[in-house]
Formats: C-alpha cells, structure tokens, sequence
C-alpha cells in the first residue's frame, strides 16, 4: 500500500505539484486585484452616471415646474406651479412618473394620470437624482411586496388593516371615492403591488402618508396582499350600484322611497283639491 504511505516519493511530488498550482494562482490574483477597479469606486462612479443622467432629464422634463434644482416653482402668476422636491425621496419619483401623474401636463384640482412618459431607466434615473438631493424614503425592495407567501392570517389582518385605514377614501371594495374640492380617492384596482407599497410610503396630494414606523412593512405587505385578493376577485352578480358601500346603497333606497313618498304626497293634495273643488262647486 505505497499509495497510502505519507512521505513516499510519488506522493511527494504530487504535493510539490499542487503547491506550484498554488502559488501561481496567488500570483495571478494578487496581480489581478492590484490592477482590477476597486468594487465600491466603480459602484459610486455608476451611481453619479445616474445621477447625472437625471438630472439631465429632470433639467428638460420637470424643471419648468419644480425649478431647476427641485426647489419648487411659480407660474407667471405667482401661483404653485410644483411643489419643491428636496426630501421627497426616490419612492415619491417611482410612483409618481411610474403611475404618470408625473409629468404633469397641466394645472388642475388634481394630477390626471396618464400613460408613463419615462422608461425604467429613465425613472430610475430621475429617481436617484431626487433622493441625491436629500434623505427620503427609498424605492421598497421587491420582497417587502411581493405577496406570493402571505398567509390565510397575514391576509385577514390585511383586510381589517385596509378596513381601519384605507377605505375612508378608497371604499371598501378598493374602488375609489370623490373628496372635497373636486378631487379624488382612485380606484386600486389597477394598482401594482409596489406602486401600492409607494403610495403608502409618500402619501401623494390628500393621502396620509404611512411610513415604515406606523405601519410596519409587514402590514404594508398584507394590506397588499389584501387588495390583490379584491383585485383578483370577481364581481358575484347581481346589481353592483358600483360597489359604493352601504352610503350609496342607502342613497338609493333613499332617493328612491322619498320619490314613492313624494307621488304618494302630490296624489293626495291633488285629490284633495278636487275634493275641496267638488264641495265648492255644490255650494
Ligand atoms: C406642469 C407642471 C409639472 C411638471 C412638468 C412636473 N410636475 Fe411634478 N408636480 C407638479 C404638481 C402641481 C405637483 C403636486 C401634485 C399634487 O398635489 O397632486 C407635483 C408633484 C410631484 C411629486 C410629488 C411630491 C410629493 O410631495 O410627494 C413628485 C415626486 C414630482 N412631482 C416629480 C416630478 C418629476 C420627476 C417630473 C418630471 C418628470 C415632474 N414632477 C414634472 C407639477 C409638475
Ligand atoms: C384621506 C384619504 C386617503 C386615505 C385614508 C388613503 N388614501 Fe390612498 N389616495 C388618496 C388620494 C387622494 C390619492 C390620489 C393622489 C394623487 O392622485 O395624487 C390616493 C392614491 C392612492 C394610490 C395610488 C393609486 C394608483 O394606482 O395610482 C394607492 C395605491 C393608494 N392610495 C393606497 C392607499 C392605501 C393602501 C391606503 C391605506 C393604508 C390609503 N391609500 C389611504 C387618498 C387616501
């Protein structure tokens, strides 16, 4: 058993060999991590490429508005043109160009949304420029909503969570309400799960915002969960009256007995008269 014996010859060699391997695989990495760019250079070099892009694209798309470095803008008349960016975060920039409120076309009780102007680059891009300006709440990563591991529980805490702080505005069916001023609460139903977890996060126009200490991300994800469920499900039949809630089904009942009511009260007036007609004309 040569083979297994320490120190004979053919071993000794083998041994030699691998540490020649070795040695020069040292070698060659020491060389290569003494020429390579440092990771964390190159890793800042690409991020003030991208700052640098948006602000190139914020300089043409949003500066007419926000002011040439987000500082807020008037119009010739004095008037808000867009509110000052500074602090807003690169959250507020995804959902707004991503959804395409941003950029605005024209002044109005509210921001329409349109198709997206901006590609995912580009978004990005003005993104980093924002948050490059001042701390704000970044773009969630894709795990804290992505619902596809939320339990039966999770998704009913989500719903009584929707319930306490959402359906105020949005109804409670996700399908959106009018506000005060001509303004709106829209419809989540074609909302994504990230612009969703965004909306939370920067509490656009009259919307509260819920950061991350009120209501922690994984409430975020089950009020998510929650109206993907709403998304998903089908209307069961029947006559909707738009799914407004119990208000607008009562508004219904309402206008609608009040009207009986109302042709019952002229019938008998009218009745009446031609009563009180009839005894009159007998005298
Ligand atoms: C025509 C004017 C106009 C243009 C152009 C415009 N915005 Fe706005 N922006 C507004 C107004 C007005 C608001 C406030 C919207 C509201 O209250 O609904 C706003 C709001 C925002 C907000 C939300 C701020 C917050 O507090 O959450 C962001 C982010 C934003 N704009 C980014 C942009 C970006 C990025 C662009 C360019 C791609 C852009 N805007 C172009 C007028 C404009
Ligand atoms: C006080 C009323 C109010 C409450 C409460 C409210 N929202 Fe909103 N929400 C709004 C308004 C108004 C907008 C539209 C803002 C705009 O267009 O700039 C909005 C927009 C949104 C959008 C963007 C929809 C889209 O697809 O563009 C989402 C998502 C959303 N809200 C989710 C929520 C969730 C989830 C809650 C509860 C945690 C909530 N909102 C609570 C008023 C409210």
């Amino acid at each position: 058993m040569a083979v297994l014996r320490w120190g004979s010859g053919w071993r000794r060699r083998r041994f030699a060999g691998a540490a020649v391997v070795l040695a020069g695989l040292l070698l060659v990495g020491g060389a290569y991590a003494a020429v390579a760019p440092d990771n964390a250079v190159a890793d800042q070099s690409s991020k003030s490429q991208l700052i640098e892009e948006g602000r190139k694209l914020f300089a043409v798309g949003c500066s007419s508005c926000h002011g040439l470095h987000a500082e807020g803008g008037t119009d010739g008349e004095g008037r808000i043109a867009g509110p000052p960016l500074i602090g807003v975060g690169a959250a507020a920039v995804d959902f707004q160009v991503g959804t395409g409120r941003m950029p605005a076309v024209q002044p109005g009780a509210q921001v329409e949304q349109k198709p997206r102007a901006y590609t995912e680059a580009e978004t990005e891009a003005l993104a980093a420029y924002v948050a490059s300006l001042a701390p704000g709440p970044a773009i969630p990563p894709p795990q804290y909503y992505d619902v596809s591991q939320v339990t039966d529980e999770q998704l009913a805490r989500g719903g009584e969570l929707f319930r306490t702080n959402c359906t105020a505005c949005h109804n409670f069916a996700g399908r959106g309400g009018a506000l005060p001023n001509g303004r709106y609460a829209p419809s989540l139903m074609q909302s994504s799960p990230k612009h969703i977890y965004e909306a939370m996060l920067t509490g656009p126009q009259q919307m509260p915002v819920f950061s991350d200490q009120v209501l922690y991300p994984e409430d975020k994800r089950a009020i998510i969960a929650y109206i993907v469920e709403l998304q998903q499900q089908t209307d069961p039949g029947g006559f909707g009256l738009g799914r407004l809630g119990p208000v607008s089904e009562g508004l219904w009942g309402w206008v609608v007995g009040i009207s009986l009511l109302i042709a019952v009260a002229i019938w008998i007036t009218a009745k009446g008269v031609r009563a009180r007609r009839a005894q009159h004309n007998e005298e």
